[in-house]
């Protein structure tokens, strides 16, 4: 008979539309099959470092899989190792504060933890793991840039909208005749923009995996104008690096997990176009809207087999490993394998070839297509 006695959960790094239903199906499916006594740790492993926990029952975990945000709370400052104290000054220190974690984990008693986070959280959970602490991981981001699965949960959601949001742009471009680029997030790999922007039917889609030259850019606009099409969309990854500058880091934070923020690249590829066509443009930064409100069917589905799965790893002891999807089946992994690299959209991806094929430019031709 599996046994899970005490099970503790949090949410680490940014939020994504879909942690609530992985927190319901973690809760509900070791409450159901195991009696487990939930811990929900709050703002990830900030709220950790800190022994900030509270016990969650059924009618904390009921009527949320439709929520998005997370009623644990999240941080993306919480690395252990890397943990940011304020000095009596107002001076902020970083220190190693991993002891706690393991202090509190014994403290509560728990048999395991499930981590349900990106990049920096698995990060923290391998290291913990090897801290001996049981831990069972979840992956979650928009970005969809994990390897070991195929697609993680809250990336249909942010490419859902993001695609509204060029169907909305098309109407007001053709009515003006302008160049609208909009930006979309996905850090340093380019999967929403490319989702979002073959499922819009942008003119131009650049990524950062596909390097571009700005006379590719402004060939494709012109040529558009030319043929009548007084308008284009052009669907820009904040990630992609712009030819001579590069990517294009809005802020740095040391505090947080990944210092680099990035933003600005819209305004930078308009005021280029404008410059070199003559064209007028306008720029949409989607930014956290991506992020916020319901997730889509598919996410709240994938979120809660990754949840119920998670909770059967803990209770037979699968330690070390993280939730999930491989073709239609979710399976355990071990968390290195996530975390060994990331997942970049490769030259070969079938959307690249569809979205050429139908006169897309990734701002890489030499002769573009009439699309
Ligand atoms: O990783 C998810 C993500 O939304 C990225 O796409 C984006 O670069 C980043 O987080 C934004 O972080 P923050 O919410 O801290 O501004």
């Amino acid at each position: 008979m599996d046994k899970l006695a005490r099970l503790g959960v949090l949410t680490g790094g940014g939020d994504c539309p879909g942690l609530n239903a992985v927190i319901r199906a973690v809760a509900k499916s070791a409450m159901n099959d195991y009696d487990t006594t939930i811990l929900g740790i709050e703002d990830g492993f900030e709220g950790f470092v800190q022994g900030r926990m509270h016990e969650l029952k059924n009618a904390d975990v009921s009527g949320i899989i439709n929520l998005g945000g997370t009623l644990l709370g999240t941080s993306n400052r919480g690395d252990p190792w890397h943990f940011p104290v304020t000095g009596a000054g107002g001076q902020v220190e970083i220190q190693d504060l991993s002891d706690r974690v393991v202090d509190h984990y014994r403290r509560w008693q728990l048999d395991a933890l499930i981590a349900i986070g990106g990049d920096g959280t698995l990060n923290i959970s391998a290291k913990l793991s090897a801290r001996g602490l049981n831990i069972v991981a979840v992956p979650k981001t928009i970005d969809n840039d994990l390897m070991a699965t195929d697609q993680t949960f809250g990336h249909d959601t942010a490419v859902s909208i993001a695609t509204e949001a060029i169907d909305r742009l098309h109407t007001t471009a053709s009515a003006h005749h302008r160049v609208m680029v909009i930006e979309v997030m996905g850090r340093y790999a380019g999967w929403i923009a490319l989702s979002a922007g073959l499922a819009g039917g942008a003119d131009i889609i650049l990524i950062p995996e596909i390097p571009f030259q700005w006379e590719a850019v402004y060939r494709k606009v012109r040529e558009r104008s030319q043929h009548g099409k007084r308008f284009s969309i052009v669907c820009v990854a904040e990630g992609a690096r712009c030819p001579e500058v590069g990517e294009i880091v809005k802020s740095y934070d040391v505090q947080r997990t990944d210092a680099r923020q990035l933003g600005g690249v819209a305004d930078f590829v308009a005021k280029k176009i404008t410059e070199a066509t003559e064209l007028e443009t306008r720029v949409t930064v989607l930014g956290h809207l991506q992020r916020g409100g319901a997730p889509t069917p598919f996410d709240r589905i994938l979120a809660t087999k990754f949840g119920a799965l998670a909770a059967r790893l803990a209770a037979t002891r699968q330690f070390g490993m993280m939730t999930a999807l491989h073709g239609t089946r979710v399976v355990p992994v071990p968390i290195q394998d996530a975390i060994a690299q990331l997942k970049l959209v490769p030259p070969d991806d079938p959307m690249i070839a569809a979205a050429r094929s139908v006169g897309t430019s990734f701002g890489n031709e030499c002769v573009s297509r009439p699309g």
